[in-house]
């Protein structure tokens, strides 16, 4: 039976290891996978018993133009530390200047290294305000120059519509569980990846989306600093257990 999968990416929180361990011990079991700032890596994994964990980010390699590369941290060292997942492309990422090309050159840094990615995609909300066609269009060559020349299928993708990050205004299920199909259906998109869907999950919308069978999970992010918050989303979703859907 494959699991819901709920994907807890704390972002840049909390402040101290401490604190990143208690939050660990809280969500061992109740994320699948724990995504903390790469600082508290090794931490957290000690702490985890059962959940899987991994980073928010990978650096570029080095290559004849930028051979250093000071303050960076890649896919190689997370995966020494045991790390299994990162998301590339997290629209925070990208509006500090990850393009499509740094994107695609992250996800193969990353696979090469035997992670596996957690791509995340999304419009911003010009473009949503045009309709179901205009998104469509972007989620299309969004995933296209993400993925261009590259063959792994050891891929999540997850659909967060830019707007719907961290504002409390989640997208609707509707929306989201027809981009999710449509981006299922692209032939860039290896078959059986799953789908996230992220962007302001919470225990109140999470029984909603977590209903669609074209989604395979969420990303949380600031409801996932709340282990009871978290908690409550799994159970919102406990059906997709016991149906195993
Ligand atoms: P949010 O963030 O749940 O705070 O909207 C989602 C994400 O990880 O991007």
């Amino acid at each position: 039976m494959k699991p819901f999968l709920i994907v807890a990416n704390w972002k840049m929180n909390p402040d101290a290891v401490s604190a990143a361990a208690r939050l660990a011990r809280a969500e061992d079991e109740v994320a699948h996978i724990v995504l903390p700032p790469a600082v508290f890596l090794d931490r957290v994994a000690a702490e985890l018993a059962v959940s899987d964990f991994g980073a928010q980010d990978v650096s570029l390699p080095s290559d004849q133009h930028l051979p250093g590369r000071t303050g960076s941290i890649s896919a190689r060292m997370l995966a020494s530390l045991g790390a299994r997942y990162v998301l590339v492309g997290h629209s925070e990422r990208r509006a500090m200047g990850d393009t499509d090309a740094i994107v695609r050159e992250k996800v193969r840094t990353a696979t090469r290294a035997g992670l596996r990615v957690i791509l995340c995609i999304g419009e911003p909300l010009a473009i949503r305000r045009k309709g179901m066609a205009a998104t469509r269009q972007f989620i299309k060559q969004q995933i296209a120059q993400s993925l261009k020349g590259i063959t792994t299928k050891n891929l999540i993708i997850a659909y967060e519509p830019v707007w719907a990050i961290g504002s409390g205004k989640a997208d609707t299920p509707e929306f989201a569980g027809e981009i999710a199909e449509f981006i299922q259906k692209l032939s860039v998109v290896p078959k059986n990846t799953p789908i996230l869907y992220g962007g302001s999950v919470v225990p109140e919308n999470a029984k909603a989306f977590g209903v669609l069978p074209v989604l395979s999970g969420f990303l949380v992010g600031g409801a996932s600093l709340n282990p009871a918050k978290l908690k409550a989303i799994r159970k919102a979703v406990s059906l997709r257990y016991e149906t195993g859907r």
